[in-house]
């Protein structure tokens, strides 16, 4: 979603802004602009479209600035358009601000204001914080911006400069995330680290309801009732490499291709072979607790929510937890009663998620404890769990989440495989898990090597508008996931449903223009698939199956096979869902489609 990226310093910011602007791109976007201040002169510019628009209105211009604001936007209010693209400004021009989030009350606010004389340029929620602070405004741009977040309600992360106050950039936040840059030459802020790890990976993280002012040499935190924060700077783990291509078309194909390494990396330094018990020292600080738990809520949206949903079955057969899964955005608004110790499990790549966020919150207020399993280091859900274990699976750039997903399941199971072995797990199963476990990356290999055949079974059905994802217990999930990952690339409408539930109304969209995508591994749920296979084929659908090598017999019955390596029940998923990934990607690719840029899709919702 919106994105941010300041910069204030010795250079000129102009190419410093744009060249973090287009790191973050991957966030999804419409509109973009900057503002750029030169003395008591800011210069503004915003347009449609990709960076590269923004670019070209300003190659040819003098622009000699050193500060200035920079935003990515993802409509909320208002189409995108260049009148709608931030920064935006005051009646006077004298201030300029870029946002991110929702203000919530910019309607009445509007209102009033229209009443008092002042005309809107734009139709965004954004326009009533640059009267706002321009109305507060006495010459202290700081204090201007503290008391115009008291009356506004909602989310933001914003960076506002003025006219009159050359050398400062503020940054406040609530609800969305903003994270100051300490360079050498210069500061920085932004939504994300991405847009300014090539200049620095010192960060300082601002909380909600702070704000900041950020000067060429120094920055200066508060909260929002005037208090000031001493803070010191933490230096974040950053691959270069993650933010480039390789070689590879699209970063969904690097990220596919990466996911060897990424189960790796979820379990590196963390398996004792011995033991058959994984070691996860970032939940130690609950352990007392979570040992004794037996009622846990996963909680996540997207495809984190389809991680959780396997998680629930990879717990209900390690241990002893009655586990229930649940969508964020419908968990934040339930009526929630918890059994004592119940532990929520949050998952989010992100870590700023807005409806995670939210449902976190209201679980701790209810009394339930919160850990999470997130892979941005610092970022909101890091912070406000109670303990967590973290991913290690570097920058996700593509929009469709994958290697993310095999990640999240591979720590799951490391939880569940830990908890199991505190209940009954016996040794022998513990030690089997980490064997298989560890073969994973090798087997995830194996099906990876297999891309060109996924890629020509994709090549025969792209053109078929509307498929079917089918799997039972472990596999179901995985039907979801396929089906989500199918439309969000390559905009094919797909259902994943669970198999039993054929009969109860998808059996009715069988023909043979409807292909359907059946996960059948070798576990105990094959036979029933098999059961739906033939149901499908005696109504002429065609059946694309992922099986287990050398399920011969399924070969005969079905349209086209892949197969993945065998594995424990439930690791399966992590395989599986791999040929899911890749005929999404594919069918994306025949398609034409912006595969990494999917239409109207944002990598990090950080709105409601
Ligand atoms: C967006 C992304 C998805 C992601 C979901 C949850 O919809 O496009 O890929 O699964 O958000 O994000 P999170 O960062 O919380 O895992």
């Amino acid at each position: 979603m919106c994105g941010i990226v300041c910069y204030i310093g010795k250079d000129k910011a102009m190419p410093i802004l744009i060249e973090g602007l287009k790191k973050l791109e991957y966030r999804g976007y419409d509109s973009a602009g900057l503002a750029i201040q030169d003395g008591n002169h800011i210069d503004c510019y915003r347009s449609v479209g990709k960076i590269t628009e923004l670019e070209k209105k300003t190659n040819d211009l003098e622009i000699n600035g050193t500060s200035g604001i920079a935003h990515t936007r993802w409509a909320t209010h208002g189409e995108p358009s260049e009148r709608n693209a931030h920064p935006q400004t005051d009646v006077r021009e004298d201030i300029f601000v870029v946002h991110n989030g929702i203000i919530e009350n910019y309607i009445s606010i509007k209102r009033k204001m229209e009443k008092a004389g002042i005309t809107f340029r734009s139709d965004t929620d954004t326009e009533v914080l640059a009267h706002l602070i321009a109305l507060n405004f006495d010459g202290d741009l700081n204090e201007a911006v503290r008391k115009t977040m008291s009356s506004v309600e909602g989310t933001f992360g914003m960076a506002v400069v003025h006219k009159t106050v050359p050398g400062e950039i503020v940054v406040a936040r609530r609800g969305s995330p903003l994270i100051i840059g300490v360079g050498e030459e210069g500061n920085f802020a932004a939504s994300d680290v991405a847009a300014m790890a090539r200049y620095t990976n010192e960060v300082v993280h601002l909380n909600d309801n702070e704000l900041a002012t950020i000067t060429k040499k120094d920055f200066h935190i508060s909260t929002a009732q005037a208090k000031t924060i001493t803070r010191h700077a933490e230096t974040v783990e950053w691959e270069t490499e993650d933010a480039e291509l390789n070689g590879f078309p699209h970063f969904m194909l690097k990220e596919i291709f990466e996911q060897p390494e990424t189960i790796r990396n979820a379990m590196r330094g963390r398996l004792e072979k011995s033991e058959g018990v994984p070691k996860l020292g970032g939940i130690m600080p609950v352990w007392d607790r979570l040992k004794e738990c037996r009622h846990m809520v996963i909680v996540g949206c997207g495809t984190s929510y389809y991680a959780g949903c396997v998680g629930r079955y990879i717990f209900e057969r390690l241990t002893e937890i009655d586990v229930e899964v649940e969508l964020a955005s419908e968990f934040r608004y339930r009526k929630l009663n918890f059994p004592p110790n119940t532990f929520v499990v949050s998952l989010s790549q992100s870590g700023e998620t807005a409806d995670t966020l939210a449902a976190i919150r209201e679980a701790r207020r209810k009394g339930a404890h919160v850990i999470g399993i997130v892979n941005v280091v610092g970022s909101s859900i890091a912070r406000e769990t109670e303990a967590g274990i973290y991913n290690h699976a570097g920058l996700e750039i593509g929009v469709a989440s994958t290697k993310m997903f095999v990640s999240q399941l591979t720590i799951l199971t490391l939880l569940a495989l830990l908890l199991g072995r505190h209940h009954n797990l016996s040794l022998t199963d513990g030690m089997e898990a980490i064997r298989e476990l560890e073969d994973l990356p090798d087997k995830v290999r194996k099906i990876l090597s297999e891309a060109n055949h996924i890629q020509s079974i994709a090549e025969k059905y792209y053109r078929y508008s509307n498929w079917l994802f089918l799997g039972r217990q472990y596999g179901y999930p995985i039907a979801m996931e396929g089906a989500l990952k199918m439309k969000e690339v390559s905009y094919i409408h797909a259902e994943g449903y669970p198999a039993g539930e054929m009969k109860h109304g998808p059996i009715a969209l069988i023909n043979p223009d409807m292909p359907t995508v059946a996960i059948v591994p070798r576990d105990s749920m094959c036979d029933k698939m098999i059961n739906n296979i033939q149901e499908i084929k005696s109504r002429r659908g065609p059946v694309i199956a992922i099986v287990t090598e050398g399920d011969g017999n399924l070969k005969e019955m079905v349209d086209d096979v892949i197969e993945i390596p065998a594995t424990l029940d439930f690791l399966y998923p992590i395989l599986a869902v791999i040929p899911c990934q890749l005929l999404a990607y594919y069918s994306a690719r025949f398609l034409k489609r912006d595969i990494d840029r999917p239409r109207n899709l944002a990598k990090s919702v950080t709105v409601e």
